[in-house]
């Protein structure tokens, strides 16, 4: 039988949706905290072309069906790439994704730089299966690899004067739209304790393949609980600073996108409800659930705070 290696699997051999269904009940009977081992694949499932990343299964993971991957993959807002949702998969394979360095400095003890491949082995992969909710009114269900972005936090250090992260993302004018449609670079910031917070994904892959450039790649930030422009991809520099950093969107538009930004059904846009959403691949309309479903692992970071005025 002839197994391709890893780099030569097309986009469209990616974990078909029922294998990988199948391949996450297997996982899960296996138990949590279980690495997803060979003797755990089932035996129809060639290796080379079951995910190559190997990831741990999580407990943060939600049980709801995965959006297919040529929608996660086809439907996206990377707006350096173009505004239209079929853009960013048109365009962004322009990017060069090697070499690649993430610069970790600011208000830290070790301010330092990873190379993209350092920082694919600097602590073990987890599959997170996360809702993703876009302020636009869609959601997906996506199973993303990657690891808390904490595990990079700690080895730099922060100081205790450090209060937020600010995250700046790729921009090559080169190959990216120069029309100022939002500030560039595409930057992005939580409250350090976000941050820090363990469903905070430092995510380097999608479907268990390395994430493709219209998701983000080589890495971006995936937080949960926020709305999906919180999400930084192609991340090149976090700066851990004393003060709330300025975000793309908030510049844009800071009455419609606020500095939090958490899921709220509560808080309507100006311009549209947020109390509904219509997950991708479905017709009817879903209630939208506070912090996005996440409210029991993060609604204590906001206690004390007015919701309707820290949007
Ligand atoms: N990151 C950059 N650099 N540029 C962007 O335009 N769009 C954000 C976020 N991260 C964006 C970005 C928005 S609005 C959303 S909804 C998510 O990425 C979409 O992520 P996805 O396309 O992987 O679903």
């Amino acid at each position: 039988m002839l197994i391709k290696p890893a780099p030569d699997i097309l986009p469209s051999e990616i974990t078909p949706r029922a294998v990988f269904d199948d391949r996450r009940r297997i996982v899960l009977r296996a138990g949590l905290g279980l690495a997803a081992g060979a003797a755990l694949w089932p035996a129809a499932i060639p290796r080379a072309r079951a995910a190559s990343l190997g990831s741990l299964p999580s407990p943060f993971s939600t049980d709801e069906a995965p959006t297919k991957l040529d929608a996660v993959t086809g439907y996206n807002n990377f707006y350096e790439f173009g505004t239209d949702k079929g853009d960013p998969a048109r365009n962004a394979g322009k990017m060069a994704l090697r070499p690649w360095t993430l610069q970790v400095e600011g208000l830290v003890g070790r301010p330092r730089t990873f190379d993209i491949d350092e920082l694919l082995k600097l602590a073990p992969l987890e599959e997170r299966i996360y809702r993703m909710r876009c302020v636009e009114g869609w959601s997906m269900v996506i199973p993303w690899n990657g690891f808390p972005l904490a595990a990079l936090l700690k080895q730099v250090e922060p100081l205790g004067s450090a209060k937020y992260a600010e995250f700046l993302t790729h921009y090559d004018p080169e190959i990216m739209l120069r029309r100022p449609v939002l500030h560039w670079p595409y930057a992005e910031g939580l409250r350090l304790d976000e941050a820090m917070h363990p469903l905070t994904l430092l995510t380097l892959g999608l479907y268990g393949e390395p994430l493709l450039p219209q998701n983000g790649a080589p890495v971006r930030l995936v937080v949960p609980w926020k709305y999906g422009f919180k999400s930084a991809k192609s991340i090149v520099r976090i700066r851990v600073v004393e003060k709330q950093p300025a975000t793309a969107w908030n510049l844009a538009a800071p009455q419609e996108y606020g500095f939090y930004s958490n899921v709220n059904p509560a808080v309507a846009h100006p311009r549209w409800s947020q109390a509904s959403e219509r997950r991708i691949g479905e017709f009817r309309k879903r209630p939208t659930l506070p912090f996005n479903g996440y409210a029991e692992q993060v609604a204590s970071l906001y206690q004390g705070m007015d919701l309707r005025a820290d949007f």
